[in-house]
C-alpha cells in the first residue's frame, strides 16, 4: 500500500490542468449499455474508479480500449450482472441497473452496502424502476429487476439523488412513453449524461431544472462525448492555493460549475479571477472564517465539505459547517484534530475554531474527499504529514502528487 509524505508550508505557484470529471465519466460509461455499438469518450480521467467501471463492463462482455480516447464496444453483451466484488469497491456500479433493464429487460446488481459516509440506500432508484413497470426483487444480496419493456411514469424523487436521477433517466430513454422525474438532480454531471443520451437519439427536456421529461424511443445509437472538467478536483486545487497562501492558475475548468464554491472561497478571503476556462486563485495572507451548509447543486457540494473544513481549520475566528447530504461524512474531523485543528462535532454540525497553525502528523481517512482534506491540511502544516490509505485518493484525483509537486509542493508517494 502506498502513502503520501508531505512537507508542508510551501506556497504553491503555477498552473494545474484540471482532469475530466469522475462522476460524469462513470454514468457515461454505464450509458454505453443502452446502445450496441462503439462508444467513444475523450477526456476520461485515469482513475481507479474508472478502471473498476471498465472491469464491470468487460465482465458483461463489452470490449474496451483505453488509449488517447476510451472506446467501449457494447455489441456483444452476454452477462447482465454486476457482481458483489465490483460493487463493493465502487457504489457507482449501480448505474448499470437502469440501462440493463431498459435495454435487455433484466439486471442483477449487487446491493451496495453502507459506506464510510453514510447508509446510502438505493430505494429511490428501485422505486422509480418499479413505477416504470419493472419487477424488482432482492435475492441473496442482489437486486434482480425484470421488465419486458419499461413504460413511462411520473416519478417524484423524495430526495434529490444524483445517481438515482441518472439511472432513471437512462432507463426512461428506452421506455415506452414519457417519463417525468420530479425533484430531479441538477448537477452538471446529470446534464452531461443527458447531453450524451440526446446525442444517442434520446428525447430529454428540462435538464438543469428539477423536472426532467424523457420521451422514450425504440433504439439509441452509439456516439462520442467529451467528459466535462472535474469541478470537485478544480475546487480542491482552489483550496490548495488559499491554504498555502499561494497562487494557482487552474486550466480547463468550467467556472459556471464552481459558483457556490467560488463565492464561499471569496468570502474566506481568497482572491479569485475568472478568464474564460481558467480560474486564478490567490491567498491574501489571512483566512476568514465563514460558515457553510452543503446542498444539492447549485448549492455548496458535499464533495467539498471536508476540503473546506481544512481551510477553516486555519481561519481567523469560528466557522460552522453543516453537512446536509450525508449523515456521517465527518471522518476527517478526528484526523484534522490530530494535526492540531480545533473542531467540535455535534450531529451533522462541525464547529471549527481557527488555529494559528497545523502540525504534520500521520493520518488516514476512509473516503476520497476526506483524504483530499488531509492532503490540503498537510500542505499547510508545519513539518511532515503522512497520509495513509491513499488508494481512496487514487479513486478520484488523477496523479495528485505529480500535479501538486509541479506547482512546488514537497510531496512524494512511497510504498509502506
Ligand atoms: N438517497 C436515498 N435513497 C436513494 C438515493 C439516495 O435516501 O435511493 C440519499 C443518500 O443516502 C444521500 C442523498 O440521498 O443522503 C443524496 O445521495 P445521492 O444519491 O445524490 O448520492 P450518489 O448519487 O450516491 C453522487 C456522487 C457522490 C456525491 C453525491 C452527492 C457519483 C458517482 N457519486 O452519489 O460523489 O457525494 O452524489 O452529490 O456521482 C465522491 O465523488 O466522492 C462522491 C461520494
Amino acid at each position: 500500500m502506498d502513502k503520501l509524505l508531505i512537507d508542508g508550508g510551501v506556497p504553491l505557484h503555477g498552473e494545474v490542468h484540471i482532469s475530466g470529471a469522475k462522476n460524469a465519466a462513470l454514468p457515461l460509461m454505464a450509458a454505453s449499455l443502452l446502445a450496441p455499438g462503439m462508444h467513444t469518450f475523450s477526456n476520461i480521467p485515469r482513475l481507479r474508479d474508472i478502471r473498476t467501471m471498465l472491469r464491470l463492463l468487460e465482465h458483461m462482455g463489452a470490449v474496451c480500449e483505453d488509449e488517447a480516447r476510451l472506446a467501449i464496444d457494447t455489441r456483444h453483451i452476454h452477462t447482465l450482472e454486476a457482481p458483489y466484488e465490483l460493487v463493493k469497491t465502487m457504489r457507482a456500479s449501480v448505474l448499470v441497473l437502469g440501462p440493463l433493464v431498459a435495454r435487455y429487460g433484466e439486471a442483477k446488481v449487487s446491493l451496495p452496502g453502507g459506506c464510510a459516509i453514510g447508509a446510502r440506500p438505493i430505494n429511490l432508484h428501485l422505486k422509480g424502476l418499479e413505477q416504470m413497470g419493472a419487477q424488482v426483487q432482492l435475492e441473496h444480496g442482489y437486486v434482480v429487476a425484470r421488465a419486458d419493456r419499461l413504460k413511462g411514469a411520473s416519478i417524484f424523487l423524495d430526495q434529490v439523488t444524483v445517481t438515482g436521477t441518472e439511472n432513471l433517466m437512462m432507463a426512461a430513454a428506452l421506455a415506452r412513453g414519457t417519463t417525468t422525474l420530479y425533484n430531479a438532480a441538477k448537477e452538471p454531471e446529470v446534464a452531461a449524461l443527458a447531453e450524451y443520451l440526446s446525442r444517442m437519439g434520446a428525447c430529454i427536456e428540462g435538464v438543469g431544472s428539477d423536472t426532467i421529461t424523457v420521451r422514450g424511443v425504440d433504439d439509441l445509437t452509439a456516439s462520442h462525448f467529451t467528459v466535462i472538467p472535474d469541478r470537485i478536483e478544480a475546487a480542491t486545487y482552489m483550496v490548495a492555493a488559499g491554504i498555502t497562501n499561494g497562487h494557482l492558475k487552474l486550466v480547463h475548468c468550467r467556472p459556471e460549475h464552481l459558483g457556490a464554491v467560488t463565492e464561499k472561497l471569496k468570502a474566506a478571503g481568497l482572491v479569485i479571477e475568472i478568464h474564460g476556462e481558467t480560474v486564478e486563485v490567490r491567498g491574501n495572507g489571512r483566512i476568514v472564517s465563514v460558515g457553510v451548509k452543503t446542498r444539492p447543486f447549485p448549492g455548496f457540494p458535499t464533495d467539498m465539505q471536508a476540503q473546506f473544513m481544512s481551510l477553516m481549520a486555519l481561519g481567523d475566528a469560528t466557522s460552522v459547517i453543516v453537512e446536509q447530504i450525508f449523515e456521517n461524512r465527518f471522518m476527517h474531523v478526528l484526523e484534522l484534530k490530530r494535526m492540531g485543528a480545533d473542531i467540535e462535532l455535534e450531529g451533522r454540525t462541525a464547529v471549527v475554531k481557527g488555529v494559528a497553525k497545523l502540525s504534520g502528523a500521520p493520518v488516514m481517512a476512509t473516503d476520497l474527499r476526506a483524504s483530499a482534506s488531509l492532503v490540503l491540511a498537510g500542505l499547510a502544516a508545519e513539518g511532515t504529514t503522512e497520509v495513509h490509505r491513499i488508494y481512496h485518493l487514487d479513486r478520484g484525483y488523477e496523479t495528485i502528487e505529480h500535479k501538486l509537486a509541479a506547482v512546488g509542493a514537497r510531496i512524494r508517494r512511497v510504498r509502506e
